[in-house]
């Protein structure tokens, strides 16, 4: 329970004001429920079914299916702690965590008073990753992507994966996150990529559409993070999807 108190000394004062423990293992740091009107996306994201089965299956199926992606799952984390240099006392953030499967990952890549946070806005979602991955270094939070509950330039790495096509103000969560992140500090995010060619695009956004899922161009994202200061922003493009990372002046 070191890390839970590390992390608490984290948290503002005004979001801790209104925090409870929860009996299932996370820190509750939101009083509302999501938002009455959510995409077919959002809603699945709070569906115990799809929390119960979503990292065994639904994430192997959906970058298996669209196997365009070319990485396995196991490949994906390994990529992502090494885009974040993981391997000591960092403070991580994972921002939209779902069930904690690269934060118990990253957690295993700590060491002496370094943790990562994992929040997220799904109940199921936090449930399974207190019950899937709990890690001595590992801290689940119930908070809002678009509102870190944190001060200015607290985390060493900063990362969100396959989260930031679903929420409504994507910018609003980069802004957030490059507002934690201290100096020196890593930024990972992967997400959605609409591919060069005109009709695939369209294709791919039509479908999106339906389900409430942005589909990104190639310059949104790095153009963001370099306009917000980062240096060495580098982005991987694979399928439909894009990997930016990007770092703080030290
Ligand atoms: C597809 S899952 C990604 C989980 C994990 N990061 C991964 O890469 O497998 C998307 C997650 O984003 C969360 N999410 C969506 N909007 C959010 C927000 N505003 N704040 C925090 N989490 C959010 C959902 O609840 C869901 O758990």
């Amino acid at each position: 329970m070191w890390s839970t108190a590390l992390v608490r000394g984290l948290i503002r004062e005004d979001a801790l004001r209104s925090s409870s423990y929860s009996d299932t293992g996370y820190i509750d740091l939101l009083e509302s429920g999501p938002p009455a009107r959510r995409t077919l996306a959002q809603r699945a994201m709070t569906n115990n079914r799809v929390a119960a089965v979503y990292e065994r299956l639904w994430r192997p199926i959906v970058v298996a299916a669209l196997s365009l992606h070319g990485l396995s799952v196991v490949d994906e984390r390994a990529r992502a702690a090494a885009a974040l240099h993981l391997d000591g006392e960092q403070r991580v953030l994972d921002v939209a965590c779902g069930p904690g499967n690269f934060t118990g990952f990253f957690a295993d890549r700590l060491a002496g008073d370094g943790f990562v946070v994992g929040l997220d806005t799904s109940l199921p979602m936090l449930e399974r990753a207190v019950h899937d991955n709990p890690r001595p270094r590992a801290v689940y939070l119930h908070a809002d992507a678009l509102k870190l509950p944190f001060d200015d330039r607290t985390f060493d790495a900063v990362c969100c994966f396959a989260a930031l096509h679903l929420v409504a103000e994507p910018c609003a969560v980069l802004r957030e996150m490059v507002r934690v992140l201290a100096p020196g500090g890593r930024i990972a995010v992967m997400t959605s990529y609409g591919r060069e060619s005109f009709l695939v695009r369209k294709g791919l956004e039509l479908g999106a559409t339906l389900c409430g899922v942005r589909v990104f161009d190639r310059t949104t994202v790095p153009a963001f993070l370099a306009a917000a200061g980062l240096l060495d922003v580098d982005q991987q493009l694979r399928g439909i999807s894009q990997f930016v990372t990007a770092r703080r002046h030290g």
